[in-house]
């Protein structure tokens, strides 16, 4: 896809205005402001119809950049800055005493991430030499997932232009940068009280394992604690599509779907359609009914096309979804860790 650096350029002279712009990752498309600029950042809370306690990540052009906005960075955070970035992983660390607290929801800690997309490191280059021509040294751009709180991450422009059709027809740039090659939200990782002893803590499953985590920090990765500071990805009910999903354990789906034909016969809602996720081929249709979708068998694979599939069902108007598990191992843990909270968003008590 053709990369328009006037485009790119415009862009970030719309951060330096306080505007918000949405812009390309590796991982899912973001909705950028000026980190530095807290009514730019409440511009982000209101777009998104986020809780302003929930934090935001700050995305920077060079690992280095990370000391103006935290403080105390530990050793740990160099080692797997190195190893990790750019790329999809977040460090959540101290933050800096002169960083406004808004962008960290109101914590002392505060999340960054060096992203990999091209388009979007050529933004956040563009956007620092405007910032240092302005005398202002600190160049980064707070941003969520270009999505309504609690919905499906956007993994291509449009989906964003879809999301947020008013901003775009009130004139927010949308950067293109084609499909995200990871598909699901960075891998967080919490340092922020290893200089006080405290062991690194995994935030978010992501693409980047805890054990590959580990194995650079030649330490152990805890797992989400319920005292580590909130993430709103680890909120029970998350990443939801509009349609009603139910995961199946595998080997259990054809008796599901049998259940569920059962069920929904007869009924107002009868006439509507299942569709089944199976991981790997096919199985065969049981019904007209029935819309039998094939993920990837491979993590990596299933990963970057998740979200698109959530969305893909809430546009063909099927009743419900049933999806095959993935399995319980390492590799699988982020992809794993989406469907639940996007599952758990339709059982009772919700
Ligand atoms: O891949 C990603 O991380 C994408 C792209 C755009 O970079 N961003 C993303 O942002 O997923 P968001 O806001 O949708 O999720 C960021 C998560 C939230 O759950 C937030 O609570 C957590 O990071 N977070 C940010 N700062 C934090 C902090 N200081 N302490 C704990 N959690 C934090
Ligand atoms: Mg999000």
């Amino acid at each position: 896809m053709p990369l328009s650096p006037p485009f790119i350029e415009q862009a970030a002279q719309a951060l330096m205005r306080g505007e918000l712009v949405a812009f390309p990752t590796e991982t899912v498309y973001g909705l950028g402001a000026d980190a530095a600029d807290p009514a730019a950042v409440a511009r982000i809370y209101a777009a998104k119809g986020r809780p302003s306690n929930h934090p935001v990540i700050v995305h920077v052009a060079k690992p280095e950049d990370i000391v103006s906005w935290c403080k105390d960075i530990p050793d740990q955070a160099w080692r797997l800055a190195k190893a990790f970035w750019p790329g999809p992983l977040t460090l959540i660390l101290k933050r800096h005493p002169d960083v406004d607290a808004a962008v960290s929801g109101g914590q002392t800690t505060i999340g960054v991430r060096c992203p990999a997309h091209p388009v979007t490191r050529e933004l956040l280059t563009m956007f620092g030499e405007l910032k240092q021509q302005a005398n202002e040294a600190r160049a980064g751009v707070a941003a969520p997932s270009a999505n309504r709180f609690g919905r499906v991450s956007p993994t291509c422009a449009q989906h964003v232009r879809s999301e947020f059709a008013d901003l775009v027809a009130q004139g927010m740039p949308v950067l293109e940068g084609g499909d995200s090659e990871v598909g699901i939200e960075s891998t967080i990782i919490d340092l922020s009280s290893v200089s006080s002893g405290g062991a690194p803590a995994l935030l978010r499953p992501g693409a980047i394992s805890a054990e590959q985590v580990a194995a650079v920090l030649g330490q152990a990765v805890i797992g989400h604690q319920a005292s580590s500071p909130r993430v709103s990805g680890s909120l029970k009910a998350h990443y939801a599509p509009s349609t009603p999903l139910a995961l199946c354990e595998s080997g259990e789906c054809q008796e599901k779907v049998k259940a569920w034909l059962t069920d929904h016969q007869g009924k107002g809602e009868g006439q509507g359609r299942l569709a089944v996720l199976t991981r790997g081929p096919s199985m065969a249709a049981p019904s007209a009914r029935v819309v039998v979708i094939s993920m990837p068998r491979d993590a990596l694979a299933y990963g970057q096309t998740l979200y698109a599939t959530l969305r893909e069902l809430d546009e063909m108007g099927v009743a419900a979804a049933i999806v095959e598990n993935v399995p319980n191992k390492p590799v699988w843990a982020g992809v794993r860790d989406r469907l639940v909270r996007a599952a758990a968003a339709f059982e009772d008590g919700h």
